[in-house]
């Protein structure tokens, strides 16, 4: 096997931004896709797989985007066997600097009969053209046999050999549906081992349909598997994939079990990583996450705290700063210029400048004088709601007004702004964040159905920075939006309007890939 160099390097393949982008209700543009990538990089991953080029034209651009941009990891993209496929792919990747096309075709009896309509002679005749002609581009290609652990198994090792014969160099055993138990994925990852002959990484894919990713995942490290692919928050198709943060860790703090297997990942980066991936993609971080939920390293009983205050390790395993997690760190308050601002984001890795500083900067000076310490969780979501907003946005809030309580019908008053000049629109709903939420679909008419909300605070104390989350469903398209304030009402009409950007963004770029395919 050509683990002999690697023998001690876990290989972290980053796939939040193709899995993970198949949450439901996730659609990240190009430019937020970037943002993440480039985070990974800090971060230090070994291989951003950055889309599936062949799925729209938007995918294509995004993985583009990042292969000419983004420095450090290798970049792969997931191709299906077709041979148009893999060329399309390749085209998307091509300015990379390292590269890797994935192939994939799904293997097991469900998936042959009902999608693919194959027998396991053609599937097998796929893998053989599709791997070959991705090695025909790359001398790294990795490649997947879908559903494998719903594979018979026989089956499995003859496509798995049919792919190293024909040029793979990584075989990744995707556990697509999560139905894996850990000490049967291993035993399975210890039979390919055993049974495919040639010089290949084999590498797993665990989805968490039985909360299990992670622990497969390692089972399947225990088993000779020195690649794993995993996402930040562990996020993914349906019940997500095992956690990047998680895999990381287990492998660092366990490193007695995992005998000095390292990965290169710089972790003091995952708490930033994580919030920046829940901030663009709308979904949250539960509160109780291993590694990176806020409460990972809060302790509430007395005997705990004590323990704690006396000797961290007594109920800590792992150091809050080793993975990034001081955010309730003080940073700024209101009496901070724009220097000590613009010097605080450049030590954090944040470097905006012109336009974006100065109207990150009053925002900042808005919310300084409503909450008396800034600390950098709360400047990393200024600076992002205001880089979202200076770069794309077709609508911005000028004014909002509301009027509720317990007598008489709440209602809303907005002011838009947009390249079409000032818009006021007042409405009424069945509380006042609904009619906010109202009279901005009244204001730039377009109307879309509320199908998620939700606010969290992003520190601590009374006069906390609301986090406010929707999604909204518009014509068969789902977006989310984020909006931040003191108060909460303000931060929903914000999360409101991010939400109804995205999806003008989105409806004029179905339009225009309409207009591409023609009638
Ligand atoms: O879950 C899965 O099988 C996948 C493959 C495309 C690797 O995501
Ligand atoms: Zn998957």
């Amino acid at each position: 096997m050509a683990q002999g160099q690697e023998q001690e390097k876990l290989i972290i393949f980053d796939t939040t931004l193709r899995d993970g982008e198949q949450s439901p209700g996730i659609s990240l543009d190009a430019t937020e896709k970037l943002e993440i990538a480039e985070q990974l990089a800090r971060l230090n991953v070994d291989y951003i797989e950055a889309g599936f080029p062949v799925a729209s034209q938007g995918d294509f651009e995004a993985v583009r985007m990042i292969a000419e941009r983004v420095e450090g990891p290798a970049i792969a993209a997931l191709s299906r066997t077709h041979l148009s496929d893999v060329d399309r792919c390749w085209e998307a990747l091509k300015p990379a600097a390292r590269k890797r096309i994935h192939v994939f075709i799904s293997t097991s009896p469900s998936h042959m009969e009902s999608m693919l309509k194959m027998t396991e002679a053609q599937v097998l005749t796929e893998t053989r053209a599709g791997v070959a002609r991705a090695r025909g581009y790359t001398e790294d290609v990795e490649f997947s046999p879908q559903d494998a652990t719903r594979t018979p198994l026989d089956f499995m090792i003859e496509v798995l050999q049919a792919a190293v014969d024909s040029g793979a160099t990584t075989l990744n055993v995707p556990d697509t549906v999560g139905y894996g138990i850990p000490w049967d994925f291993g035993a399975l990852i210890g039979y390919v081992r055993k049974n495919v002959s040639g010089d290949y990484m084999i590498s797993t894919h665990c989805h968490n349909d039985l909360g299990l990713a992670t622990a497969n995942s390692l089972a399947g490290v225990q088993a000779g598997a020195r690649q794993v692919e995993v996402c930040v928050n562990g996020l993914g198709e349906r019940a997500g994939n095992a956690a990047l943060e998680e895999v990381v860790m287990a492998v660092k703090i366990r490193s007695d079990i995992f005998q000095g297997l390292t990965t290169q990942v710089r972790t003091e980066e995952l708490a930033r990583t994580s919030r920046m991936v829940a901030r663009l993609t709308g979904y949250p971080v539960q509160y109780n996450k291993a590694v990176v939920g806020r409460n990972a390293f809060a302790h509430e009983s007395g005997i705990h705290q004590h323990g704690v205050l006396a000797d961290r390790s007594t109920y800590e395993i792992i150091d809050a700063e080793s993975v990034g997690q001081k955010s309730s760190q003080i940073v700024l308050g209101k009496h901070s210029g724009r220097h000590a601002f613009s010097d605080t984001l450049t030590k954090m890795g944040i470097n905006i400048k012109g336009d974006a500083l100065n109207a990150a900067f009053t925002r900042f000076k808005e919310l300084a004088d409503r909450k008396m310490d800034i600390t950098e969780a709360d400047l990393e979501a200024i600076v992002a709601e205001e880089l979202g907003t200076v770069a794309t946005d077709a609508f911005s809030l000028e004014e909002l007004k509301v009027s509720g309580g317990t007598v008489g019908t709440p209602q809303a008053t907005v002011a838009i702004s947009s390249a079409a000049g000032r818009v006021e629109a007042t409405a009424e709903g069945n509380g006042m964040i609904d009619a906010a939420g109202q009279a901005i679909q009244k204001a730039t008419s377009i109307s879309a159905n509320l199908i998620g909300f939700s606010v969290s605070s992003i520190t601590g104390g009374v006069d906390a920075i609301g986090d406010v989350v929707v999604q909204l469903e518009s014509d068969g398209v789902k977006v989310s939006g984020k909006g931040i304030s003191t108060d909460v009402v303000e931060a929903s009409a914000r999360a409101y309007l991010n939400a109804i950007n995205r999806l003008q963004r989105a409806l004029v770029r179905r339009e225009a890939a309409e207009r591409e395919v023609g009638p």
